[in-house]
């Protein structure tokens, strides 16, 4: 069979030291890739190029939270009931399948079952019965008396739970937003696509609090004439961000500024403007917490668009859950231009009552009460992991009193940018891997930005003559000491060195020969344009910094 882009990709990802398939020689495991000691470098540099988007540009700040994560977090977050994905078995060959991914572009799954439109990929058979499977890796946590936890399926929850610190944190002004990169787990029913679907994956996802009166970005103003490429599922259009928002294409500005970053996180990080869009999720497509969706999509020619970005908003969907199950308060406050004397009506809670009744959850159950409304001759219902139940009237006491408030209390919204790290990689090498013919040879060459290059420079002497080596090995130093990954190399011909480099994308080789000896310059080598400049010895450094803004 001739082999697709992917294959060329995957072949020089796997010679180069990019991504090896885990565990090949037991004979691997779908779902799982090793990154190489390139692909390492390659990653962090594109986590770090997206910290510069969310920890620079938009001022957010970044945590770091177990991805061991208990049951109870994940039950209220829904995860445990909705995180599901519909399947179906194909018993001639052995092979379960998601529905979603087997039922081809603009059809609903619905749809696709009723009209008996889903089919084996392989033989074709109608395959019928589906059924929901949770993606989540389950787990215990400890020995004996053990409690049940998952592997997490997204960092946000992380960020979630530790909201009412980290709103103290950010000394209780709104908005703002709180990062996380790190690994998420999911037991997809049929990984068979290299990096773009894993079981074991690396997200970065930022979670930017908003006051929903008020989903207003501080940044929009500086950006607003930019444009968004849109894709509404019927056509494509070209936008600008004021325009969107005012037209209701876009439901808000916080929306709608995050796409932007994202946008330009990915042009900065070398996706092709030409294969990049951002798709609206149709309503029956939206996960359980989202109100609103739009997925950066990025075009690949194996797999066609790919969703690489999730930006949603959450609504106050997950603050809410993890209060009416802890008894937490994730309340944020409306400042008033004045504090207020008001009369107030307050539930006093009788914890002697309430503590007989209701046992480990009688303290939740204070929380919520003392933070309720009040309405007269109403009966009280609190809901308490998934359930509602009345809290009988001798359980508390409501006393009339003045009140000095500062502000309106209410649950902020989420705006979720979400990035799987492994799929926008992998479209990186895919949209920037390049075949030229030299000499009758297949030349390839990776044309990484130099931001995320793993190696910036190739530092070589022409040849092996030892004043040569001597300098060419001070330069590598040095270089090094200032920050900058190079690779040192004196073997094979000038052509092959530099072809080397080209192939694992380093944007620059300098090279020391004869005339560094008499007036200590090199030649400085552009990849893509295989330009020459002559610089001296101590300017290298200024040179390539100016050039890798890094
Ligand atoms: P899909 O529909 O392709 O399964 P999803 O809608 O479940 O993706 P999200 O839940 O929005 O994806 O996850 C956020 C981001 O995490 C995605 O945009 C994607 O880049 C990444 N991601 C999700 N699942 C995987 C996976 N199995 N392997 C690699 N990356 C993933
Ligand atoms: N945190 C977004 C997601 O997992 O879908």
């Amino acid at each position: 069979m001739p082999q697709d882009i992917y294959d060329k990709v995957m072949m020089l990802a796997k010679r180069r030291g990019f991504i090896y398939p885990s565990f090949e020689i037991y004979g691997g495991c779908a779902g799982f890739y090793d990154y190489g000691p390139l692909g390492s470098r390659l990653k962090q540099n594109l986590e770090n190029l997206w910290r510069s988007f969310y920890l620079l540009k938009d001022n957010c700040v970044e945590i770091s939270t177990p991805t061991i994560t208990l049951f109870e977090v994940l039950k209220a977050s829904g995860h445990v009931d909705e995180f599901t994905d519909l399947t179906v078995d194909c018993k001639k060959c052995k092979q379960s399948y998601k529905v979603e991914g087997i039922i081809g572009e603009g059809i609903s799954v619905e749809k696709a079952i009723k009209n008996n439109k889903v089919k084996c990929p392989t033989c074709k058979t109608i395959l019928k019965n589906p059924y929901n499977v949770n993606l989540m890796f389950s787990t215990k946590i400890g020995i004996g008396q053990s409690r049940d936890a998952f592997l997490r399926p997204e960092t946000a929850q992380g960020i979630f739970t530790d909201f009412h610190l980290l709103y103290r944190h950010a000394r209780e002004k709104l908005p703002f937003g709180v990062v996380q990169i790190g690994k998420g787990y999911r037991n997809e029913v049929s990984p068979r696509q290299g990096i773009i679907r894993l079981r074991e994956f690396s997200m970065a996802e930022a979670e930017i609090f908003f006051d929903p009166n008020d989903k207003t970005h501080p940044n929009f103003k500086d950006v607003k004439d930019e444009v968004l490429f849109l894709f509404d599922n019927e056509k494509e259009m070209e936008i600008t961000l004021e325009k969107a928002v005012q037209t209701g294409v876009i439901n808000n500005q916080a929306l709608a500024y995050y796409m932007y970053l994202t946008q330009e996180f990915l042009m900065t990080a070398g996706i092709n403007p030409e294969k990049f869009r951002f798709r609206k999720h149709s309503d029956d497509e939206l996960a359980h917490y989202a109100v609103e969706c739009w997925d950066a999509e990025l075009f690949s020619e194996r797999f066609g668009w790919i969703e690489c970005v999730g930006i949603a908003d959450r609504s106050a969907y997950d603050l809410i859950s993890h209060m009416e199950s802890t008894g937490t308060d994730m309340y944020a406050l409306r400042k008033y231009d004045e504090p207020k004397i008001v009369d107030v009506k307050k539930i006093v809670p009788d914890m002697g009552k309430l503590g007989p009744l209701f046992k480990d959850k009688a303290g939740k159950i204070k929380t919520l009460l003392e933070n309720m409304d009040v309405k007269d001759n109403e009966k009280i219902f609190v809901d308490i992991d998934g359930k509602t139940v009345e809290v009988p009237s001798n359980c508390y006491k409501i006393v009339e009193t003045k009140e000095k408030q500062i502000g309106e209390k209410f649950v902020p919204h989420v705006i979720e940018p979400s990035y799987g790290i492994d799929r926008i990689l992998y479209c990186i090498l895919e949209q920037n891997y390049a075949e030229v013919k030299k000499k009758d040879e297949e030349y390839r060459l990776l044309k990484l930005k130099p931001e995320i290059a793993p190696i910036k420079v190739g530092v070589f002497p022409l040849v092996s003559d030892e004043r040569l080596v001597k300098i060419a090995k001070i330069v590598d130093k040095n270089l090094r000491n200032a920050g900058i990954a190079t690779y040192y190399d004196e073997g094979g011909t000038i052509g092959r060195r530099y072809a080397r480099m080209d192939e694992i994308g380093t944007p620059f080789c300098v090279t020391i020969d004869h005339d560094t000896l008499k007036d200590k310059s090199v030649t400085i080598r552009d990849r893509d344009t295989t330009k020459q400049d002559r610089e001296k010895i101590e300017d290298i450094i200024r040179h390539i910094k100016n050039k890798i803004s890094c």
